[in-house]
């Protein structure tokens, strides 16, 4: 038998895709004797899987690194490696800045931890990973540990849009989708181990194309009738790709397709629009968010705000109010600009004060939180197809509903896995409560969904 390396223990910042990424380091880790531990103080080998879309990140992982220093005092066999989008922008200077730190890999270089890993191990000298895997196909089997009733399966990675705010094209690299074929294997074998529902993970979903020409309608229509997945959820979409024909195929698959879409607009306001590049006017959005909700009734929608951007004004900012209004979202993560290495917007000069970007923010939410709630309380009375992820001790099962939003019922007998139907009969902001009903005959299928805002 192999001898164990010892524990190791990995935080993770950030978006679904880094989670996913934090999952595929313990899968691998595992293969070279490593094992998952709950605490710094038990680990051999501590992972900071860090995220740099938004925050302030260097200053965080200086201060994560900073508290291991007695760990490390104690365990000369312990190394501490940073990995995710942080250690792709910041690379060796990371290293030098922090003395304690053994390692650095990129987000291309998850495939080689085990080689590094082993590596530090055999050394003092600090080590770096940070290469793009550009030109080569991207082959990314899951891997998730315990993967449950719903799991997230990467699509495509990296991101060719732009955005003027946005350091993910510098951080993930160029876009690249997986081949079909081995997607749809991938999604065969998660049935085989349990899963009901996927969600289809990608920095721009809709822009998936296959190596066989498949486009991401195309992908949908396939996990929809050659795999027996029970729901098809996915994300983010990019509204200027969201197009007519993936609106048809999400209505003729609806019964595996959720009624859920995460459709980032960012600003209300054509112009700033134009000034973030994101390919899309107010107007554009508008009439693809009609198009949905003719398409499929009681769909639910959520998206993502920027405030503050770089030159908006007060009449501009108003549009963004005014659009959350007319689309009516079930769901808002609204962010304050914030300027990001290498982005061009960072380099501009109009930018808005702390207290301006604070002042915009809150009145986001203060618009949504009554829609929200609104959207919530004409969930009672509704019946639901619950996809049961979870039963607590005392009966009481959770899961959600096609448009994503949590929802609990009591029933002792309930199976993680099964559907059940839960007529409403209390609905807070952002979560919803039931009793179980016997058949569908009270089912109604476009029933309003809701969700409340969720603040950073
Ligand atoms: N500042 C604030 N929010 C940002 N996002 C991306 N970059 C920035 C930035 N520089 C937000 C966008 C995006 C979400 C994932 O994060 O709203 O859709
Ligand atoms: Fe960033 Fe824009 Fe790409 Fe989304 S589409 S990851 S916001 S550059």
């Amino acid at each position: 038998m192999s001898q164990s390396n010892g524990g190791v223990f990995i935080t993770t910042y950030g978006c679904q895709m880094n989670v996913n990424d934090s999952e595929r380091m313990f899968s691998l880790l595992e293969m070279v004797d490593y094992h998952p531990v709950d605490t710094p103080e038990e680990a051999n080998l501590i992972i900071i899987n860090s995220c740099s879309v938004r925050e302030k990140p260097v200053h965080k992982v200086h201060s994560e690194v900073g508290r291991y220093r007695s760990l490390k005092a104690q365990n000369p066999k312990l190394r501490i490696g940073v990995g995710g989008c942080v250690a792709q922008q910041e690379k060796t200077k990371l290293l030098k800045d922090i003395p304690l730190l053994d390692f650095v890999f990129g987000t291309d270089a998850i495939d080689e931890l085990p080689k590094l890993v082993l590596e530090a191990q055999g050394t003092k000298e600090s080590l770096s990973n940070t290469r793009f895997q550009h030109n080569q196909p991207y082959q990314i089997e899951t891997m998730i540990r315990n993967p449950g009733v719903s799991t997230f399966v990467n699509i495509t990675k990296g991101c060719d849009n732009f955005c003027t705010f946005c350091v993910v094209p510098f951080t993930r690299g160029r876009e690249c989708s997986r081949k079909l074929s081995e997607l749809i294997q991938d999604i065969h074998n998660l049935v085989k181990r349990g899963v009901k529902e996927v969600t289809l993970l990608g920095q721009n979903v809709n822009s998936y194309k296959s190596e066989c020409g498949a486009d991401f309608g195309q992908l949908l229509k396939t996990v929809a009738t050659e795999t027996d997945i029970q729901r098809i959820r996915y994300t983010t979409s990019h509204p200027k790709d969201f197009n007519q024909d993936l609106v048809e195929i999400s209505q003729q698959y609806r019964d595996k397709i959720c009624d859920y879409i995460h459709l980032p607009v960012q600003c209300g306001n054509s112009e700033v629009l134009e000034r973030m590049n994101r390919g899309y006017t107010r107007e554009d959005y508008l009439y693809k968010v009609e198009m949905i909700k003719k398409a499929i009734p009681g769909v639910a929608l959520s998206t993502d705000i920027i405030v503050g951007f770089p030159g908006e004004t007060e009449e501009q900012f108003l549009d963004t109010l005014s659009l959350i209004k007319e689309v009516g979202y079930d769901g808002i993560y609204a962010f304050k600009y914030s300027p990001r290495p290498f982005t061009k917007a960072a380099r501009w000069t109009d930018h808005l004060s702390e207290d301006e970007k604070s002042e915009r923010l809150e009145r986001v939410f203060a618009l949504q939180r009554p829609i929200a709630l609104g959207l919530s309380q004409e969930c009672i009375g509704q019946t639901y197809e619950i996809l049961v992820e979870e039963v607590l001790e005392d009966g009481l099962a959770v899961g959600r509903n096609s448009q994503n939003r949590k929802t609990l019922f009591r029933d002792p007998n309930a199976k993680a896995g099964e559907l059940a139907f839960v007529k409403i009969n209390k609905a807070r902001p952002s979560l919803l409560q039931g009793e179980r009903v016997a058949s569908e005959l009270s089912f109604t299928s476009n029933a309003s969904p809701c969700f409340e805002a969720i603040a950073p």
